[in-house]
């Protein structure tokens, strides 16, 4: 299997013609020639919001060793978030692909492996896939007692519209076995030292579900190289993580994956844990589709406002299942009253939100937002507390100054 893949932070070592040749084309121009400037300036310990991402200028900075961006919530005023705007999540160092030299092997339990090249994936019918994204470690922040892991605020989410080959077309080209139960991922970063490589695997029923992609494009444009270029896995509905980035191989097994990222990581307690409690593994499962929640984006928490209407807005989004309704309280959760949906409707995707609110005086006020879903599940008052800080979905809430 080709591995060509030195990590970003290796640029530097390389001819700058060499890198210009095999990195200006797929990371862009503006990476090019800025990328090493915040990693620099990151050894020398300055503070991280310092730095600017090109073509993310306006996100949240978690790490620029991995590369870690939050969306501000308050700049979530779309439907389709645009790419400058969509979160990134890495475990491992953001890698450099040659698309000239780069393929997907389907390996395992299948009648014939094949080698697909990009060529290969463009000629197989194309599915298109709107769909919301979010990180399960989204809301990790607001956990008490706080947990380890990145303190992601409300923006590790984002709506977007994919497209590639269906993966059932691409695992038909290798032909499944009898056996083949689980599909496992692999993409092309490469885990420094002793971290583990980043692999995780789909049940079959949810690989071959039609709207689970090999996605090649997002928001009609080839995947920008932190979101995966030039394909990665889409499953629809779940967690971000199962959406593997880089793909190299797919590797069809009769068991579920077993890797870091599946056991231990992205696992949520089967029964509650007290905050601040202990777990064991066998008393957890794989995190699958995302649970329902919403989130107040507009006006900003802590914003000032003078006294009068006030447009509330955001979005809500339930995984697998549809948003039913979005309620709004203004006074503390006492009384709820029904938003307002936007037109955009997609079965994967975010709806948008907002409510005309009417404060009959100043004063400071706890704006809430609670969604609900198709399968009756409702946004909770309080959080399931869990050692890893994963699916924080509880009843959203900002506060707004009002003033005469
Ligand atoms: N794929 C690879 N190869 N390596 C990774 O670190 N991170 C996963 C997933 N796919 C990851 C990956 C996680 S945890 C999430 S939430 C999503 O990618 C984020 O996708 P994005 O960065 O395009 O928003």
């Amino acid at each position: 299997m080709k591995k060509l893949s030195p990590a970003l932070s290796m640029v530097s070592g390389l001819p700058r013609r060499e890198f210009l040749r095999t990195g200006a084309r797929l990371l862009g121009a503006a990476w090019a020639s800025r990328a090493l400037l915040p990693a620099a300036a990151a050894l020398a310990g300055a503070p991280q919001q310092d730095f600017i991402v090109p073509g993310k200028e306006k996100m949240i900075v978690h790490s620029l060793r991995y590369l870690d961006l939050e969306m501000p919530v308050h700049l979530l005023d779309s439907w389709i978030t645009p790419v400058e705007l969509f979160y990134v999540r890495n475990h491992l160092p953001l890698p450099r692909v040659n698309v000239a030299e780069w393929s997907i092997a389907v390996t395992g339990e299948v009648e014939h492996p094949v080698e697909l090249k990009l060529a290969d994936l463009e000629k197989l019918e194309q599915g298109k896939v709107v769909n919301t994204m979010e990180c399960a470690g989204n809301g990790r922040s607001f956990y008490r007692p706080r947990v380890p892991g990145i303190p992601w605020g409300r923006g590790s989410v984002g709506n977007a519209e994919f497209s590639g080959p269906r993966l059932a077309d691409v695992l038909r080209r290798a032909g499944l076995k009898a056996t083949a139960k689980h599909v496992a991922f692999n993409g092309i970063d490469e885990p420094p030292g002793k971290v583990p490589d980043f692999i995780r695997s789909l049940p079959i029923e949810k690989a071959l579900n039609p709207d689970t992609l090999v996605a090649l494009r997002m928001n009609g444009a080839p995947l920008r190289i932190e979101h995966g270029s030039p394909a990665r896995a889409l499953a629809p509905g779940w967690l971000g993580a199962a959406s593997v980035k880089w793909l190299i191989e797919i590797r069809v097994m009769d068991r579920e994956f077993e890797g870091n990222f599946m056991k231990p990581g992205y696992r949520f307690p089967t029964r509650p844990v007290p905050p601040g409690g202990e777990i064991g593994p066998e008393e957890t499962a794989v995190i699958k589709g995302l649970p329902v929640k919403s989130v107040i984006a507009r006006p900003g928490d802590g914003s000032h406002w003078k006294l009068g209407p006030v447009r509330l807005s955001g979005a809500a989004w339930a995984g697998e299942n549809e948003v039913t309704r979005v309620d709004i309280s203004t006074d503390q959760g006492k009384t709820w009253q029904p938003a307002t949906f936007g037109p955009e409707k997609a079965k994967y995707a975010w709806r948008l939100w907002e409510y005309a609110w009417k404060p009959a005086k100043a004063g400071s006020y706890v704006v809430m937002s609670r969604a609900t879903d198709s399968a009756g599940r409702t946004q909770p008052a309080e959080p399931a507390w869990n050692p890893s800080g994963y699916l924080w979905n509880v009843i959203d809430r900002v506060r707004i100054h009002v003033e005469a």
